[in-house]
């Protein structure tokens, strides 16, 4: 019996009995988000490198910059309304049904002080000097990549409309102000494709726990041992308090297993390669 709290072993994926992680809305929101994402990133980095001979392959393949960037305000606007949406649902949860526990607390995406123990007990676990630490709903990484989203569109998005509408924003904005715009908006967007290509990646689909691929958040479950493993503080909570069982959802459907990888490996298959496209342009 291997130690599953321990190591790092593969969890079954499709076996026995499947918890709810994320809602059927939730799951929606982070499909609008990646799949806008990667059309941003892909429209973006083509203005940004726009002398390299990739891009203006590109370019002449879609009709021009002009469409390029026609591309780019498009997935702009949907990234924005979903954006405006997860705030809609905050703000119901907190005003409206006054949720408890979401600034605060074990399902709380705010960081406390044991995320801060957590990363040094994993760092000591890398290195073979400790225990794994256990994890609740949410590891220390996990909030990290929601901050990092979360703080990106707050400064792409604005930084990207004042470029936008810049007449507009010069009755208020000083010249320099919208040209800083243009560079932050431009580091900014670099900065998010070279971290959710390089490290979001990593943190969900390639450390062993979830080597190729973690589903949960296609499928909306994951299995019993998956919970146990990833997240056991959560895992006994939920025992605890007799919650597990409301949770219990449905095992996902072979069909909606396959199509999950197909979208999930050909969104993690354009995200390296955009990556290694932002390497290159740099470097040569
Ligand atoms: C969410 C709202 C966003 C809006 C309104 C927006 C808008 C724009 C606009 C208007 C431009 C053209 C600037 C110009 O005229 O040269 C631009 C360029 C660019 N955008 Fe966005 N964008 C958004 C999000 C993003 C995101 C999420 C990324 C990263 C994935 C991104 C990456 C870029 C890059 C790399 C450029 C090229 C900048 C340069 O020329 O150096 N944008 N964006």
């Amino acid at each position: 019996m291997p130690d599953l709290e321990h190591t790092a072993v593969e969890v079954p994926q499709t076996k026995g009995r499947f918890i709810t992680r994320f809602t059927r809305g939730q799951r929606y929101l982070h499909a609008c988000l990646f799949s806008t994402f990667l059309g941003l990133a892909a429209t973006g980095l083509p203005l940004r490198f726009s002398e390299s001979v990739w891009a203006r392959h590109f370019a002449s393949a879609v009709g021009g910059f002009g469409s390029i960037l026609f591309f780019h305000k498009f997935c702009a606007i949907l990234l924005s309304l979903a954006f405006l949406i997860h705030l809609k649902d905050l703000f119901t949860r907190v005003f409206i049904h006054r949720e408890k526990g979401i600034f605060w607390g074990a399902n709380s995406m705010v960081a406390n002080w044991k995320d801060a123990k957590d990363l040094y007990g994993h760092m000591r676990w890398f290195v073979g000097l400790g225990p794994r630490p256990n994890f609740d709903r949410y590891a220390y990484w996990e909030k990290f990549d929601y901050w990092a989203v979360f703080w990106g569109m707050i400064v792409i998005g604005f930084s990207g409309y004042a470029m936008w509408f810049a007449p507009f924003f010069a009755r208020f904005l000083p010249g320099w102000a919208l040209n800083a715009a243009l560079v932050i908006h431009s580091e900014e967007g670099l900065l998010a494709i070279l971290f959710i290509f390089s490290i979001h990646f990593v943190n969900t689909h390639l450390r062993p726990d979830s080597f190729p691929m973690d589903m949960v958040v296609f499928t909306g479950v994951e299995s019993e041992e998956e919970l146990k493993h990833k997240h056991p503080l959560e895992y006994e909570r939920l025992v605890r308090q007799g919650k597990l069982e409301a949770k219990v959802g449905e095992a996902p459907q072979p069909l909606q297993v396959k199509l999950s990888k197909i979208v999930g490996f050909t969104a993690v298959f354009i995200g390296l390669l955009l990556l290694v496209l932002t390497l290159s342009a740099y470097f040569f």
